[in-house]
């Protein structure tokens, strides 16, 4: 199986009863008790990509899927199956990454959020990679801190252990157009064993993280309808 990244616009599904038809009685009740639309639009539109994506790779009804989450709330099928994801949501996108490895994650964050995230480095980036920021000229510097933030979350939510990783003991580090990851040995991992990719798309920027040697080859995929 080849590595699938989906997006889909939060909007999408907004007002379908097909779109809530996929979804389990739980999950429609927690679609419920989202106050904001914007918010209950994209659960349900997070809802719909994972359970679309996964029914067709899988060959089965999108309905019928289950889930399980591990210790720190991420989602994996149950039955356990020989197909992973990962999801992202902020406002105005939602993607999915979809792979047959476990050791995968995506984040996505809107590129505005850059001088939030600038004011906010010195709480969550490694000091190498502060060091590198602040050698940027400053007009380049709000966009290395989205690049730095999504790629640091893809590599938390890829281990799968949330924020029990110290988000200093990782420092992503970037040598021409290649990015490198450094794990500091507390963390009982290998930077070089894994490997990331970042892209825009429109006004976000994704960033994927895998790990292992598996031959990844990608395709990326807009959902626009259900199955
Ligand atoms: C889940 C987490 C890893 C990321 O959350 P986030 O960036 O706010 O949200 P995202 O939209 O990217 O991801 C949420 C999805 O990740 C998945 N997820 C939840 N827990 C997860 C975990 N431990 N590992 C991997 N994925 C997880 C879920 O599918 C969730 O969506 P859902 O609840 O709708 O199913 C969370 O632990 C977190 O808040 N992390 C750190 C925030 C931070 O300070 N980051 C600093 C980066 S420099």
């Amino acid at each position: 199986m080849r590595t699938q990244l989906w997006w889909v616009n939060p909007e999408t599904f907004a007002s379908s009863p097909a779109a809530l038809g996929l979804l389990s009685e739980q999950e429609r009740a927690q679609h419920q008790r989202f106050i904001p639309p914007q918010k209950r639009h994209e659960y349900l539109a997070t809802r719909v990509l994972v359970r679309t994506v996964l029914g067709r790779a899988l060959g089965v009804a999108p309905q019928s899927l289950q889930f399980v989450n591990n210790a720190w709330g991420r989602p994996e099928l149950l039955p356990l199956a020989p197909i992973h994801f990962n999801v992202s949501h902020t406002d105005g996108l939602v993607v999915c990454l979809v792979a047959p490895n476990p050791e995968i994650g995506v984040d996505t964050e809107r590129l505005v959020r850059g001088p939030e995230l600038l004011a906010l480095a010195p709480h969550v980036f490694a000091p190498q990679e502060l060091s590198d920021l602040n050698e940027l000229p400053a007009c380049e510097q709000a966009q290395r801190a989205v690049l730095l933030w999504t790629l640091k979350e893809s590599y938390i939510k890829a281990r799968g252990m949330g924020l029990t990783l110290a988000l200093n003991g990782f420092a992503f580090r970037f040598d021409a157009d290649q990015v490198r990851l450094e794990v500091s040995p507390a963390l009982g991992d290998d930077g070089a064993r894994w490997h990331f990719q970042t892209q825009m798309l429109g006004q976000h920027c994704i960033s994927t993280a895998w790990g292992g040697d598996f031959a990844k080859s990608e395709i990326y995929c807009q959902l626009t309808e259900l199955a």
